[in-house]
């Protein structure tokens, strides 16, 4: 995504829906603070907001949607199902609840949070998977959801998936930063037609301190969070920074007048395990 020029810049998805290049993540941020972190991001100009029902901050994102005083149209929001509302039924009650808390009556894009994996659900999971998956199918064509995908699933889980889908994904959110560089994600997600998004773009601290970052942060005269974030663009993933600070939400969107070397990705790319969640769908027990 080396031509993308701001954070609003839209990227197709293979339905045609269009969605802006950087967005704005909003996990862990408590409910009393993110109507003041998701005004400050709007201020900042971020217009594609990542929420789920797992965040318990759907409302609090709303309301600060709302008191923006911009027309619903100009967002791009994203909410997610949770783990325990999986199979139909409970998926379409899950999504009427995520779109009455958030004030709204569609979503630009609604994901499954996690894929049920073989070590909770064993043989059950593919069908698991399949069912909360028509769920979204059936929302979609209902035009309730703009666009449908998936969060945390692995090249095997999505392959699982298509066996059964009459929509094919248009998303796929995954853990993806300097030291968790999912290169198998990547190429699956590229040769499939499926927009990767990475959620914990920042890795956390450990990845914002490691002296590979700090030495690229000097060398660009930028942040360790600009250089990360900066390097997941560069994989033509849409980047969903966090911060419930203004003056960092600010400055994670100046990323366009500066592009990382060849070298320099590669540096950053031989980084592995340094920090983050690093987190491994098929073993989560959640
Ligand atoms: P805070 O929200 O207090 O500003 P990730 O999404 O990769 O898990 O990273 C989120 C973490 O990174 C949060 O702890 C957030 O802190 C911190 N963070 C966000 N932007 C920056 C920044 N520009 N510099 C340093 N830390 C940042």
């Amino acid at each position: 995504m080396n031509h993308v020029k701001s954070i609003c810049d839209m990227i197709p998805l293979n339905n045609g829906y269009q969605i802006p290049c950087v967005g704005f993540g909003t996990y862990k941020v408590p409910a009393a603070e993110a109507r003041a972190s998701v005004s400050s991001a709007i201020q900042a100009g971020y217009r594609h907001i990542d929420t789920a029902a797992y965040y318990q901050n759907e409302a609090e994102v709303g309301q600060a949607i709302r008191e923006s005083g911009l027309p619903r149209e100009s967002f791009f929001l994203t909410s997610k199902v949770w783990n325990t509302d999986r199979g139909y039924d409970r998926t379409r009650t899950a999504f009427e609840q995520s779109v009455r808390l958030l004030g709204t009556d569609y979503l630009d894009l609604y994901l499954i949070h996690w894929p049920a994996n073989y070590y909770q659900f064993g043989e059950q999971a593919k069908d698991l998977n399949a069912e909360t998956w028509r769920a979204l199918e059936d929302l979609y064509r209902e035009g309730r959801i703009r666009a449908i995908g998936l969060s945390n699933f692995l090249p095997h889980h999505i392959d699982a998936l298509l066996e059964r889908a009459k929509v094919k994904p248009m998303v796929d959110q995954v853990e993806l930063h300097p030291g968790w560089l999912q290169r198998s994600v990547l190429r699956y997600c590229r040769d499939h037609g499926i927009v990767v998004e990475a959620w914990s773009p920042l890795g956390r601290n450990a990845v914002l301190t490691h002296p590979v970052i700090t030495a690229a942060a000097e060398k660009y005269q930028r942040t360790a969070a600009q250089i990360c974030i900066r390097w997941v663009l560069q994989h033509g993933a849409i980047p969903l920074p966090k911060s419930v600070t203004p003056e960092r939400i600010r400055s994670n969107t100046e990323l366009f007048d500066f592009v990382l070397t060849d070298e320099d990705m590669e540096r950053l790319d031989a980084l592995a395990n340094i920090g983050g969640q690093c987190a491994r769908p098929d073993d989560v027990t959640f």
